[in-house]
């Protein structure tokens, strides 16, 4: 299988329009050596499927897109072999899973409505509530290509994602904080936020995709222990990082995300994992000081064997 990072910061991209932040100003003025980034996304493809009928042709890979960034036009720009034009009108995307229903990972809906049928789109029964109630997307939708709903129950099953055939995908329920605008957002409900599994049949590789977490339960961290790859919450680097930064009044775990440092922070995590198996960070924020390339927290991360997820990184497993 192969996954590719679409986006790999967080909410409001790096930099972020409004924000002066040491890394934003400093991306932006080059006195911080940084790359850009686009909103949270990654799209998976087993590779090429169906016998060669002919030695110059080949099926194009299809590909499964997991969160739709505001950014996705960008994003599938920057991946022309997402447009295999075989038609008029085409695309190698051939469904969508969603991981929560945030702004940052669904708003890309509205800009993939010029579909020619409805999108497949698997997301759990919390986030479908939250995408006809507090911020109705889907019904808007429906004026356009409309989305054909397939319901992803947070409980470990596997299930077929269309597109995929051959890879496994599962669904677990993390801790984290559903949108603002959910009507669930003071009383978390599981499969508000989920951590997907995808497994390879032929080569029984294992991807762990959480772009957020606010922590590691037992059921998660046993997937974790047997990825070949952790593609996980990068979001902040402190638990008070937006709070010293005066940029909010809310520290990381409190929106649902597990900081990297301190005591019982992702780092540690990472840490007890195989030697093997590979730990990126994603979905990060444009705080976050592992975007420098020279800060020492950056270097922390090289010393441990770490990755931070940049746009465009491609994960073969
Ligand atoms: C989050 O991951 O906490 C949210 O996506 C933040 C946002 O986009 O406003
Ligand atoms: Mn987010
Ligand atoms: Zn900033």
């Amino acid at each position: 299988m192969k996954i590719r990072v679409l986006g790999s910061s967080a909410g409001g991209g790096f930099p972020q329009w409004n924000c002066n932040c040491r890394n934003c100003a400093g991306v932006r003025s080059g006195a911080v050596r940084a790359q850009p980034r686009t909103q949270s996304s990654i799209a998976v493809t087993r590779g090429h499927t169906g016998e060669a009928t002919h030695h110059l042709t080949r099926s194009p890979a299809s590909w499964v897109l997991v969160n739709a960034s505001p950014d996705i036009l960008v994003q599938l720009r920057a991946s022309p072999d997402l447009q295999p034009a075989r038609a008029m009108r085409d695309t190698a995307i051939a469904a969508v899973v969603l991981v929560d229903g945030q702004v940052d990972h669904t708003t890309g809906l509205y800009m993939l409505r010029e579909a020619t049928r409805p999108w497949p789109l698997w997301c759990t029964d919390a986030v479908y509530g939250d995408l006809t109630r507090g911020n109705p997307i889907l019904k808007v939708l429906s004026h356009y290509c409309g989305i054909d709903h397939r319901v992803m129950v947070p409980d470990g099953m596997t299930f077929e994602v269309d597109g995929t055939p051959g890879l496994r995908w599962q669904a677990l329920p993390v801790a984290g904080k559903p949108a603002p605008y959910s009507p669930n957002r003071q009383s978390p409900h599981p499969g508000d936020n989920v951590a997907l599994l995808i497994a390879d049949e032929r080569t029984d590789a294992t991807a762990v995709y959480a772009p957020g977490l606010e922590a590691i339960d037992a059921r998660v961290w046993q997937a974790m222990q047997s990825a070949s790859c952790v593609l996980v919450d990068g979001t902040f680097w402190s638990n008070d990082e937006m709070l010293r930064a005066g940029l909010s009044r809310h520290t990381a775990r409190e929106i649902g995300h597990l900081p990297q440092s301190g005591d019982g922070g992702m780092l540690e995590w990472l840490a007890r994992l195989p030697a093997a198996t590979r730990k990126i960070l994603t979905h990060v924020n444009n705080t976050n000081p592992i975007l420098d390339e020279d800060s020492p927290e950056r270097a922390e991360l090289k010393r441990r064997g770490v990755e931070v997820a940049w746009d465009g990184m491609e994960i073969t497993l």
